[in-house]
């Protein structure tokens, strides 16, 4: 791995993708963040966007935008690995999802694609409730999903980008799997409590049903989108992630971030002010 030749960032402005760019500019690495508003351009969606993004890079962070868990996924990120051998990558950071099939399929394809590689198997962000799709009903003062009390481990993005730039600057990383999540479990009822506690909110969380769920979805979004999501929730709310796991302490020798310090800092910044 080189520090002389920029690190490919995919996704750069993303929630991950952004804190992994700050750190590495932050230590004089140089970067090309890629997305579809850079130059070069990077979209998922056009092919030929992706050889002129790679050119010069040695290695890469690489999150599939929307998520590894939309059906096509596999095949895009086959079709990547095979531009990136082509350019010359000889590294690949993968960031996935947990206990997502397309997620898993995704990384074996990576693994078996002759490049270098970490992945970073990653729990729900916290970041969603700030940065992304749950922000808005936040702010509306119900989170409503099909989750019965399921507990998820949400993990800070700040840890997944350090995990992610060590991976990025230190061989020792090479060929590791780490399954990154946050310290405790919390059900979307803690998740409300935790936020009432930091901004002074009245949150609550309703379990939806699955099929209320999806009509919802449809009437606020694109059919693929809305279907999306529904197999998602249909396939990780089922239990399967109720469990911590120590990839962040494996990666980085120190405790991930728990979401008592995230909804704190979030709420002083007043993001959550409605
Ligand atoms: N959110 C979670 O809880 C969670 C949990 C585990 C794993 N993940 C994984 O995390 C990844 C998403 O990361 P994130 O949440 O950091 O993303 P994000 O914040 O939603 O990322 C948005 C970024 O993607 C770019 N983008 C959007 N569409 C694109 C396209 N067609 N081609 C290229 N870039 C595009 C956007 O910039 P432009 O608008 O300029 O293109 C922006 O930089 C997914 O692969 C998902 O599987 C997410």
């Amino acid at each position: 791995m080189s520090q002389t030749t920029p690190i490919l960032v995919i996704a750069a402005s993303g929630k991950v993708g952004s804190r992994i760019v700050a750190r590495l500019e932050a230590n004089g690495t140089p970067v090309r963040a890629a997305s579809r508003s850079t130059s070069p351009a990077f979209d998922w969606e056009d092919q030929a966007t992706w050889e002129p993004a790679h050119v010069g890079a040695e290695v890469a962070f690489v999150a599939f935008v929307p998520d590894l868990a939309v059906k096509g996924s596999v095949e895009a990120i086959r079709a990547f690995t095979e531009t990136a051998k082509r350019t010359g990558l000889k590294h690949l950071v993968l960031l996935s999802g947990r206990g997502e099939a397309n997620a898993v399929a995704s990384e074996q394809v990576v693994q078996a694609s002759g490049i270098g590689y970490t992945i970073i198997r990653a729990s729900w962000f916290n970041q969603n409730f700030s940065e992304g799709h749950l922000l808005a009903p936040v702010l509306e003062g119900l989170i409503a999903l099909p989750a019965e009390d399921r507990k998820e481990p949400f993990v800070d993005a700040n840890d997944i980008a350090d995990v992610a730039v060590a991976a990025l600057l230190d061989p020792r990383h090479a060929g590791q799997l780490y399954e990154v999540t946050g310290p405790r479990l919390l059900s979307f009822a803690d998740v409300a409590a935790e936020i009432n506690a930091a901004a002074g909110l009245n949150v609550q969380y309703a379990h939806m049903p699955l099929q209320e769920f999806h009509t919802l979805m449809l009437s606020l979004m694109d059919k693929p989108t809305a279907d999306f999501l529904h197999d998602l929730c249909e396939e990780v709310f089922d239990g399967r992630n109720e469990s911590v796991s120590d990839g962040v302490q494996r990666a980085l020798g120190r405790e991930p971030r728990d979401f008592r310090s995230y909804a704190a800092e979030v709420a002083a910044s007043g993001v959550w002010k409605a």
